[in-house]
């Protein structure tokens, strides 16, 4: 089951922050005060901040802060509305992701935590075994360049043809293991991405497809997944090794506004 421990805004001490990520996977910190310096700080707790790609949905003035909402031309929209971990497609995956909420709505538009190390510790013996040390293709140029045609066509991404040119140029199609190991602790997790990853290595495509359906199955439990229902100044930070993560859309006329850092994990 996966815990959440509460801190307060008054925590100041990096390596307890440090060790209570490593331990839980996911913190809340409520009453976030430090706004857009204090978030960027607390960032680089976890090592360098990302730069935020493409410019048009950084902060302004916070180069590695992501502002994301569900209204139309602020920031970055209706991004992951599927089980992922972040950064998936890049050749370091994220580590840490941390996200601060500016506004939420009264109700929906939760996120949604699946417990990965739990997941991994669920999972039938014979199917562990079979997944264990195998990887997963992510085709990730083929699936990036379809979504910016479809996102330059529908006009929720204003990227110009250079930028699309520079960011595919950076994708490469990666293997990604289906079991990863947090580097701190050792401890294994199961790595998922409903959108990224395709098919398992060495397995014909419909076997692979029944092995995905089961791991999805497990890693999504009820009995391992945590809802978080945002109230304005919560401050969530997660462990991409721990833990993977799903956006529930928001419903009717509620404004969700967040704003986002992340950490790269180690290659
Ligand atoms: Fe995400």
């Amino acid at each position: 089951m996966l815990r959440l421990e509460a801190v307060t805004a008054a925590t100041r001490d990096r390596d307890r922050v440090r060790a209570l990520l490593r331990r839980h996977g996911v913190l809340h910190l409520t009453g976030f005060t430090g706004g857009d310096g204090g978030l960027t700080e607390l960032a680089g707790w976890f090592g360098r901040p990302d730069v935020v790609f493409p410019r048009e949905h950084q902060v302004p003035g916070r180069p590695v802060l992501r502002l994301q909402s569900n209204v139309p031309g602020l920031g970055a929209n209706a991004g992951g509305q599927y089980w992922h971990a972040d950064g998936s497609y890049a050749e370091v995956p994220t580590e840490v992701t941390l996200l601060h909420c500016i506004e939420a709505p009264a109700a929906s538009g939760e996120t949604l935590f699946a417990d990965m190390r739990a997941a991994y510790r669920a999972l039938d013996p014979e199917l562990r075994e079979l997944i264990d040390g195998r990887t997963a293709f992510y085709p990730c140029r083929r699936i990036a360049a379809r979504s910016m045609a479809v996102a330059s066509a529908m006009k929720t991404v204003r990227m110009s043809p250079e930028e699309q040119r520079s960011k595919l140029a950076e994708l490469r199609d990666v293997h990604r293991p289906l079991v990863r190991e947090q580097p701190d602790t050792g401890e294994r997790a199961l790595h998922l991405n409903e959108r990224w990853l395709r098919t398992i290595d060495g397995l014909d495509e419909a076997r692979g497809a029944r092995v995905l359906s089961r791991l999805y199955a497990t890693a999504t439990a009820p009995q391992r997944l945590y809802r978080h229902r945002w109230t304005v100044g919560d401050l969530l930070i997660w462990d991409n090794y721990a833990v993977m993560h799903k956006a529930v859309p928001v419903a009717g006329a509620g404004r969700k506004v967040t704003h986002r850092a992340t950490v790269a994990g180690r290659p």
